[in-house]
């Protein structure tokens, strides 16, 4: 039975690399560090780290910071074609993004909500399609009734989304022996994309009395952060994993905001 289920999986993995599934080599990370309010707008920073994690220096980057239409400012990315794709400053074509590194960058957006930011390598090459169900479900999506937009539907074609929901459910609520009152959620973080996800991060900035499953990324730069996704491991398209917290309320889930999904 063991050998069995080693063999289905074997050839499952044989069968999604021959089918040549298109795999971005850049992966994005971004985490809150600021909220202001200017003028009754709220205005949100966030910090970004573009990381290779293919085999050779990336020297440009396709990164799409989709429904921007509230992006206020961004630094060591740049547009050469009024903000519909972004690609690294000048300064990478004399030192490449080496293997294993990261390019920090980030953006101010007029909003209290982040942007969907998509990276992947510049020229980026399609494969043939293929009749994988992965592909059948991406092409679904793609049909879009008015994509006037040439360059940018290409690039749907080409990548895959990384992409996940939180679902928070309250699973007790309680009085404590402070007489404060106590609720404990239990989140659900599912893959709602084509790829693994490596990480999953999150900002609420309420404080929690105690925490399971998830881990604030930076509390002195980037405070109310949290991952969820342990480094070691990843999360399969369509899984979910749980991860949980207790803070003072009265039977309401803490405010979380999904600021970053990297694969
Ligand atoms: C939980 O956190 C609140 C602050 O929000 C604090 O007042 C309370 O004492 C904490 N409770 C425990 C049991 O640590």
């Amino acid at each position: 039975m063991y050998r069995y289920t080693v063999l289905v999986a074997l050839a499952l993995v044989a069968a999604a690399y021959s089918l040549g599934t298109p795999q971005c080599t850049l992966s994005n990370k971004c985490t809150q560090v600021h909220q202001w309010m200017n003028d009754g707008v709220m205005n949100t920073q966030f910090a970004c780290e573009i990381t290779n994690m293919g085999s050779k220096p990336v020297t440009n980057a396709d990164i799409r910071l989709n429904d921007n239409q509230n992006l206020y400012n961004t630094w060591e990315i740049a547009t050469s074609n009024n903000g519909l794709s972004w690609d690294f400053v000048k300064w990478r074509e004399q030192k490449p993004l080496a293997v294993g590194l990261s390019h920090s960058w980030g953006y101010i957006v007029k909003s209290d909500k982040p942007l969907n930011v998509e990276v992947c390598e510049k020229g980026f090459v399609n494969p043939p399609a293929s009749p994988s169900p992965v592909h059948s479900a991406a092409d679904a999506s793609r049909h879009h009734p008015n994509h006037h937009n040439q360059d940018s539907s290409d690039h749907k074609d080409k990548v895959l989304k990384c992409e996940s929901t939180l679902v928070q459910t309250i699973v007790n609520h309680y009085m404590g022996k402070d007489h404060l009152k106590y609720t404990q959620v239990d989140v659900t973080v599912h893959n709602t994309g084509e790829k693994s996800l490596t990480s999953v991060i999150f900002f609420s900035d309420v404080h929690f009395n105690s925490t399971w499953g998830m881990t604030e990324v930076d509390r002195i730069n980037a405070p109310g952060n949290y991952e969820v996704i342990r480094k070691s491991s990843s999360l399969a398209v369509g899984s979910q994993q749980k991860f949980g917290y207790v803070f003072v309320s009265d039977n309401t889930a803490a405010p979380i905001n999904l600021i970053s999904n990297a694969c």
